[in-house]
């Protein structure tokens, strides 16, 4: 039996610029995870999972490509991301197993209610690191990235990807996003064999680990309400025409400021942290009003004012809309008063933390910031 993980993730800075190739985002992962279970089996194989309310879902090959009737299909991420993996491995030589796969996700409350903390990345990952574990292959958080990447595109996901580079990286990680046009080009076209596509520099593509600095503290608060970051990220590229010229200027100042808090933390500077912070809220704030996307929801106004007055840094986390927002703390810092405050506002103090295995490779992929 064959077991893999993959960790949530929480964005710092750089939302929604992101989007765009070449913008810098800082994310960390966390240690709350998903983890995928894979069993060899014989004629076909099986999926099962809490978004099948349990059931064990039957699949197989047709034409030797996965295949799962549509209809009963409630796992796109987990069906492509095989697909995608088994592609890769037919290209390798292997011959293709059948197995039964079974996920776990602690990336949702008890209720079911989700935290914002990225089930569709880490699945991806952990659905991902477990086939290739299943057939022996190493792997390096660069290759899981990119298999992730390819899987993400295929689903025509509108979002930067930064989700994967934060399950598959671990830690604090700078990122910047690929050219898209560029992987659907040559997805497309079949410029490349998928070995050499991996292999390839995608354009513009950025993931760099950091170190945190030792005193600086990162909170986590969540609002308790659940947003779609699929649909809050169309709202705001249906508005972006409208708002050309300022989206450009909203562009050039998260570059500015994500890669000052960027070159902060490397520095160890928490003051210069706190106030990259600061400036990318406020920048975000001018973006959710000239938009009209709700971003900064009254909860995330409430959570950053509790956690400003107690003198730490804060934001909404993410697309905003609900979810979490954070705080960076300088070490010393007293923050019990702050989390009884978010307590009476209905704002809960997620204990959690940042995650890295030393396991395998997080070798950086460079770009210019
Ligand atoms: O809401 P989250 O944590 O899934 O973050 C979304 C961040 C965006 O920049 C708005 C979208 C993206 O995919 O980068
Ligand atoms: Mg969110």
């Amino acid at each position: 039996m064959i077991k893999a993980s993959a960790p949530g993730k929480l964005y710092i800075a750089g939302e929604y610029a992101v989007l765009e190739p070449g913008q810098p985002a800082l994310i960390v992962a966390l240690d709350q995870f998903i983890t995928v279970t894979l069993k060899q089996a014989d004629k076909q194989g099986s999926i099962c999972s809490r978004y099948s309310n349990g059931i064990s879902i039957p699949w197989t090959r047709r034409n030797g490509k996965f295949y799962m009737d549509q209809r009963d299909n409630p796992f796109s991420y987990i069906a492509s991301s095989v697909s995608i993996v088994e592609t890769y491995l037919k290209e390798l030589g292997y011959t293709l197993k059948y197995f039964d796969l079974t996920i776990e996700s602690e990336l949702d409350n008890k209720d079911g209610r989700k935290y914002g903390l990225g089930s569709s990345g880490a699945v991806t990952i952990a659905t991902i690191k477990a086939i290739l574990k299943f057939y022996d292959i190493e792997y390096t958080a660069e290759l899981l990235y990119k298999l992730a990447a390819i899987t993400h595109l295929s689903l025509n996901s509108n979002g930067s990807f930064g989700d994967l580079a934060a399950s598959s990286y671990e830690g604090w990680i700078a990122y910047s996003c690929f050219e898209r046009d560029w992987l659907i080009n040559h997805l497309t076209h079949h410029t490349l064999t998928f070995t050499e596509l991996l292999e390839e520099t995608w354009p513009k593509l950025m993931i760099e680990p950091l170190e945190s600095p030792e005193d600086l503290r990162l909170l986590i608060g969540w609002t308790g309400s659940p947003a779609s970051t699929t649909l809050l990220v169309d709202s705001m590229q249906d508005e972006q025409d409208e708002m050309n010229g300022f989206y450009r200027e909203f562009l050039t100042k998260s570059h500015a400021c994500v890669s000052n808090l960027i070159a902060a933390f490397k520095d160890g500077n928490i003051r210069d942290v706190q106030e990259g912070i600061r400036l990318n809220r406020s920048l975000l704030q001018s973006l959710a009003n000239k938009s009209g996307v709700d971003i900064e929801t009254q909860a995330l106004r409430d959570l950053c004012q509790i956690a400003e007055d107690a003198h730490g840094a804060a934001k909404s986390s993410g697309a905003g809309g609900g979810d979490c927002g954070i705080v960076i703390f300088k070490q010393e810092e007293e923050i019990l008063p702050m989390v009884s405050a978010w307590e009476k506002k209905g704002i809960m103090n997620l204990p959690l933390q940042v995650y890295k295995t030393p396991d395998i490779s997080h070798k950086a992929i460079t770009g210019d910031l």
